[in-house]
């Protein structure tokens, strides 16, 4: 019994004593002006100590993806420190590899700035802006999906990859939070930014989009993101995508047709009832005109009674190895969820297919 007393009153004296020490830094401690310095000197700054590295980056207009919020689970903030990072905490680690964490990379919302820091940051994030949009349309595509087109207002145009995202700004009690939403416009169309939202219950960004109208502002950073599609037109494209994965595939299609109207080009979608089905029969006008698409959607649940659905069904995993040869020059580009990812993967590796850019959502 004395020893479970000791050791339920050492717990909390260590509790009390690490609450102390959070407000004591929160309320008590100032840091500061501290130097901010990027890329050896490409762009010094001057920050207040004691925030965040991501507030003080996004203070001056530095849009590092954020795509939690700040809150240490998405590991898209990371950035490497080269110096004046303190040392790596445990939130971080989860979410590092250890190579990542042998080469400085560290999770921006989770460095406190304590002294002057230098990072690295890739120029392509540097080029990262702020933009103001006007809602065009809010068109209902499924019973949980909405296409949102925004039209740029400042900056009017936007410079993105085929397969990149923009974060929007969705107001929340504790406060703006950012939401990534892929960007199913072609690059073709710099004025406008569409986005295919599936509203998740009760969360914050989907249902600020599902509730936007014509008129309204919506505010957002970007473009972001690691797409790259390959120039060579011999090399065949193939687009995965389930689920709410659908934007970037209908960005890369479209790019890809307007610049090179013969190449190979495969789009699986899995949906798992017709009631999920979208961008079908746009996708079929497009592929008349477009021999080499090919357009494969799977179900992959079991039809009601008095349904008729006569394209694939199972996982699209399943589709993808039916319909693709093996040892064929291929790039690849998968959005949706992780385990949809982990078995597409797996097929094209199979296959021969090693250029795999993925967004998992
Ligand atoms: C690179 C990238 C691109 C993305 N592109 C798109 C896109 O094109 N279209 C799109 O609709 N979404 C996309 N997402 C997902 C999007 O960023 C949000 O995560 C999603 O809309 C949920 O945000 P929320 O604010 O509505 O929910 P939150 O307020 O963040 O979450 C509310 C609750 O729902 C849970 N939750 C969060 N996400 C999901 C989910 N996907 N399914 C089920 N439960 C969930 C949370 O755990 C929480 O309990 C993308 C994500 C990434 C990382
Ligand atoms: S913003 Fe999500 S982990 Fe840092």
């Amino acid at each position: 019994m004395i020893y479970l007393l000791s050791i339920v009153s050492f717990a909390g004296l260590v509790v009390a004593l690490a609450a102390g020490l959070m407000v004591a830094e929160r309320f008590l401690v100032t840091y500061g002006i501290c130097k901010l310095d990027i890329n050896a000197g490409e762009k010094p700054l001057e920050v207040d100590g004691g925030q965040t590295l991501l507030a003080c980056l996004y203070a001056n207009d530095i849009f590092i993806p954020s795509a939690c919020g700040g809150k240490g689970t998405c590991g898209h903030c990371k950035i490497t420190v080269t110096s004046g990072g303190g040392p790596i905490l445990p939130t971080e680690t989860p979410l590092l590899t250890r190579k990542e964490i042998r080469s400085g990379v560290r999770l921006a919302c989770q460095v406190k700035v304590r002294e002057d820091i230098y990072v690295r940051i890739p120029s392509d994030l540097l080029n990262v802006k702020m933009f103001t949009s006007t809602v065009e349309s809010s068109v209902t595509l499924t019973y949980d999906i909405k296409e949102i087109t925004l039209r740029l207002e400042e900056p009017a145009q936007i410079n993105q990859r085929p397969g990149q995202y923009v974060q929007v700004q969705a107001p929340s009690p504790e406060g703006p939070v950012f939401r990534a939403y892929s960007i199913s416009s072609p690059a073709h169309e710099p004025n406008i930014v569409q986005l295919v939202v599936r509203l998740v219950p009760g969360g914050i960004g989907s249902t600020y989009l599902h509730n936007v109208e014509p008129g309204d502002t919506v505010n957002f950073t970007g473009p972001y993101g690691e797409f790259w599609l390959n120039e060579d037109p011999l090399v065949e494209i193939v687009c995965v995508g389930g689920g709410c994965g659908m934007a970037p595939m209908a960005n890369i299609i479209y790019t890809l047709y307007e610049k090179w109207p013969d190449r190979v080009c495969w789009l699986f979608f899995g949906c798992r009832t017709t009631k999920d089905v979208f961008y079908l029969k746009e996708f079929e006008e497009l592929a008349k005109k477009h021999k080499n698409l090919h357009v494969v959607y799977a179900l992959s649940d079991t039809l009601e009674e008095g349904e008729t659905w006569d394209g694939e069904t199972g996982f699209i995993h399943l589709s993808v190895d039916k319909y693709l040869e093996a040892g064929v020059r291929r790039q690849a580009f998968l959005c949706g969820p992780p385990l949809m990812i982990e078995a597409v993967t797996r097929v094209l590796e199979e296959k021969g297919t090693e250029d795999i850019f993925y967004d998992e959502f």
